[in-house]
């Protein structure tokens, strides 16, 4: 599908990859509106883009359905939805002292799982008033996995869990958005230079770099950016998760 011309919704899109996906689909022409929680940064980003910002959580239906019917009333529906927000907690399932991870098991799965969920259904939900393009596409979902959904780590299993559960609904959501002619596909990134890394101690980062083969580093937001501007542009690219990881795979910890 064709990006210039289209508006386009990034949650998450104050920071990191999902600041370079807004600044990516802007360079191509998508009017953009960001989402997220982080008000001065996603201000500031929609100055820069002349875009739109919206101060929404994705773990909330009813804010997420206010923010999708804002961009259809300010910029017409998006014909792009790109799943950006997401948090990276790490917790043991039971600690030393015996206490219990499971409130934020739960925040994980509400924030990165159903607050995809709710971003593809209320973007869809507007996308199917629109008309096809000229490849018989009303629009494009494309939502951020993690390669942790395949090579979860010690004191992953909540961000993992999270994760795999984006990867496993890919398929069964872009069968029923066949007859829509809405495709739906997700990014498992490795390892990207972006704020949520930058607080890693020095020698952490370096063990981590030394994990991935070729390119020997971490990933470039913009390089996320390009691969969603690549899916949305591949009209056969449907139901699946993209590894995008220098052919990193991680070990146990
Ligand atoms: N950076 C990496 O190496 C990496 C690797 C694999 C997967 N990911 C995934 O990529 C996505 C983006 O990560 P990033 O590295 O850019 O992180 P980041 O922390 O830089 O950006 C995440 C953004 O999401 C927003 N956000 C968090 N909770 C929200 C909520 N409930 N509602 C709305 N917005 C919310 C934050 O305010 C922030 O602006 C996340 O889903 C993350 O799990 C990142």
């Amino acid at each position: 599908m064709e990006i210039k011309g289209t508006t386009a919704l990034v949650t998450g899109g104050a920071s990191g990859l999902g600041a370079a996906t807004a600044r990516e689909l802007t360079r191509r022409g998508a009017k953009v509106a960001i989402l997220d929680l982080s008000y001065d940064k996603g201000e500031a980003l929609a100055s820069e883009i002349d875009g739109l910002y919206i101060n929404a959580d994705v773990s909330s239906e009813s804010e997420v359905a206010a923010a999708v019917d804002r961009v259809v009333a300010e910029l017409g529906a998006a014909r792009i939805a790109v799943n950006c927000a997401g948090i990276g907690p790490a917790a043991r399932v039971v600690g030393r002292e015996g206490e219990l991870s499971i409130d934020l098991f739960r925040r994980t799965i509400a924030v990165n799982l159903t607050g995809t969920y709710n971003v593809i259904s209320h973007a869809a939900r507007a996308m199917r008033e629109l008309e096809p393009t000229a490849t018989d596409e009303r629009g494009v979902v494309v939502s951020t996995a993690s390669i942790a959904w395949q090579d979860g780590q010690y004191g992953q299993a909540a961000y993992a869990a999270s994760k795999g559960g984006i990867a496993s609904m890919m398929l069964p959501i872009a069968r029923e958005f066949a007859r829509s002619g809405i495709r739906c596909a997700a990014i498992a990134p490795g390892l990207f230079h972006t704020p949520m890394m930058e607080g890693l101690p020095d020698d952490v980062t370096e063990k981590i770099v030394s994990q991935v083969p070729f390119p020997a580093r971490l990933g470039a937001p913009e390089e996320f950016g390009t691969m969603v501007a690549q899916i949305v542009e591949n009209p056969y690219l449907n139901g699946t998760t993209v590894r995008l990881d220098g052919a990193a795979r991680l070990p146990p910890r």
